[in-house]
């Protein structure tokens, strides 16, 4: 295979333990993607410094005003250090959110423009005003008016969405383990090729086994942000007659981005499946969902979060993707008002799979874990952490959602054995990494100063998230959003024990099985010992 972009370098970036630093390398493909196209010069002083810091760190020599940062190759571990780099020659400090809310020179420029009266404004991943009333519209079509799928049978043909993501992959080989159904899965691509192709890859990706794709998984091309699911009429009537039970697992995710990005993907996209749901036959709907819809605090008297806990308050969880997922719960919540039968399960961190440790090394967890691990110190705000391995979260979903007693129950779906955030660096410490523990404060100066020095670690990308403060606030979001408390899991327990499903290995366990797997694939580095 000839590669299609070549990078020159100087020198390889080495990793402390002499390794190639593979975060550290540039982004391939580091010039603007059509010279000649739409190119719009600088065309003030100030647009002439945001090139100047766009061109030193993608190493592109000419970009265009309306050029998008993330198309010519820039990626979240380096929106930071264009933040301050932008500080250093402007004196302006934007919201490290600036570049997803502008990614343009044009857009950075306007945003300079306007912060500069009050910078670091507009720094927030969450939108505090939404209102559950104004999200939350199911059309008053979707309703359980069409005859059920016969229930006594085993489902014949099955709809997934996601399956191209790391849980969804793992849902599919499931089903495909433990049902005898056909899965059609809902997939973003060109045509029907690239989306088996997609599938294939991701199935490659997490190790799972590359003949599961057989003749029983059946693409469709679909969008979940475009409305019937982006299928024709004819389609979407032909799916919706076809299938009998829907999982929808697909959302986009990303801590990162604000609420109006996250809406078409997440709430549309289950607002579309809900209709579909009671299209031709009324068919029973798993949600997959996140403990991130609660929010933590509310409890923090009571100790512990019940899985009939409401999903928000809405103004109050701290980024678009949560928002986004709290109202498509409600979304699923009132169709089960109108008589559709449906299950959530909000699932805890998906950590990597419990016998091979394969993973999402770039997810929040892992890269929290890494972080700490490669810099050498953590915060003491001491959290659940609810490491779920992706195996056991994909067979307690496909499990519980053959039983009958789960239609209408949310399940907590977490490691009923928690592992808490310092217990976490305790074992960490045990196993040889020298970690200080922090005061939360300290350890984002710390990640910031590591940004500035221009150290790739992965917890970069989650900075315009962990470092948001509302205004006139001087604590984090993060700090107020913090709270040590137990995730109830009742209803997962009871379900999985009737059906003789095995808890996951204890969180000590998998602890080992992760970092053996980090530090094989060079994902992290292990324990410096002097
Ligand atoms: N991972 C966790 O720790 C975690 C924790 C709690 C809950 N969850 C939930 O688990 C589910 C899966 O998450 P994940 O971690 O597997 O995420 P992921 O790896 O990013 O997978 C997301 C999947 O959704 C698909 N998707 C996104 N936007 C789409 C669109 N517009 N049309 C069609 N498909 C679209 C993606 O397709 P593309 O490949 O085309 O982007 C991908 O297949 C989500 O509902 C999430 O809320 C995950």
């Amino acid at each position: 295979m000839v590669p299609s972009d070549f990078v020159v370098m100087k020198a390889l970036p080495l990793s402390p333990t002499g390794k190639v630093d593979r975060s550290a390398l540039p982004a391939p493909g580091a010039r603007r993607p059509d010279e000649q196209l739409g190119f719009v010069a600088p065309r003030d002083e100030l647009e002439e410094k945001v090139a100047a810091v766009w061109s030193e760190l993608l190493g592109i020599a000419r970009v265009g005003v309306h050029d998008d940062f993330f198309a010519l190759g820039g990626h979240s571990l380096m929106v930071s250090r264009v933040v301050f780099r932008i500080h250093d020659l402007v004196g302006i400090e934007l919201p490290m959110r600036a570049l997803y809310e502008a990614p343009t020179i044009a857009g950075i420029a306007g945003l300079i423009r306007r912060t500069g009266d009050s910078p670091g404004a507009g720094g927030l991943c969450f939108t505090p005003s939404l209102r559950l009333e104004d999200e939350c519209r199911l059309d008053d079509d979707i309703t359980a008016g069409a005859p059920p799928v016969d229930s006594t049978r085993p489902p014949e043909h099955v709809l997934l969405t996601g399956a191209s993501g790391y849980v969804g992959a793992h849902l599919l080989a499931e089903l495909l383990a433990t049902t005898t159904a056909h899965v059609h899965c809902l997939v973003r691509a060109q045509d029907l090729a690239e989306a088996r192709a997609r599938l294939r890859k991701t199935a490659s990706m997490y190790c799972l086994r590359s003949d599961v794709l057989g003749a029983r998984v059946h693409p469709v091309v679909g969008d979940l942000a475009a409305e019937r699911l982006g299928l024709s009429p004819a389609a979407f009537d032909r799916l919706a007659s076809q299938i009998h039970v829907i999982y929808h697992n697909g959302a986009r995710v990303d801590h990162v981005r604000g609420y109006s990005e996250m809406k078409a993907a997440n709430v549309l996209g289950t607002h579309e499946v809900l209709r579909l749901a009671c299209r031709a036959r009324l068919k029973p709907v798993h949600f997959v969902s996140t403990l991130g819809v609660v929010y933590p605090p509310d409890y923090a008297a009571a100790g512990r979060v019940p899985e009939d806990a409401p999903a928000g308050p809405l103004g109050k969880l701290p980024n678009g993707y949560m928002q986004s997922k709290c109202v498509a719960e409600h979304l699923v919540s009132t169709a089960m008002a109108r008589g559709v039968p449906a299950s959530i399960y909000r699932l805890g961190a998906i950590t990597g799979h419990s016998v091979t440790g394969a993973c999402n090394p770039d997810d929040y967890t892992y890269s929290a874990l890494r972080s700490t691990v490669q810099l050498g110190f953590a915060d003491d705000l001491d959290t659940d952490l609810t490491i779920t391995p992706v195996d056991f979260a994909a067979r307690a979903i496909v499990a519980l959602s053959g039983r009958p007693q789960s239609a209408g129950k949310v399940f907590h779906v977490v490691n009923p054995r928690p592992l808490f955030w310092l217990d976490l660096v305790r074992a960490l410490r045990e196993r040889g990494y020298g970690i200080r523990v922090v005061s939360y404060a300290e350890c984002m100066a710390g990640l910031l100063d590591a940004a500035r020095r221009g150290v790739a670690t992965p917890m970069l990308a989650f900075l315009p998230f962990i470092t948001q403060k509302e205004p006139g606030n001087a604590r984090y979001v993060a700090e107020d959003y913090h709270s040590p408390v137990r995730w109830s899991c009742e209803n997962t327990i009871e379900g999985l024990a009737a059906l003789g499903v095995q808890s996951p290995p204890p969180p000590e366990r998998l602890l080992d099985i992760y970092l053996e797997h980090l530090t094989r694939n060079d994902l992290s580095h292990p324990p410096v010992r002097t």
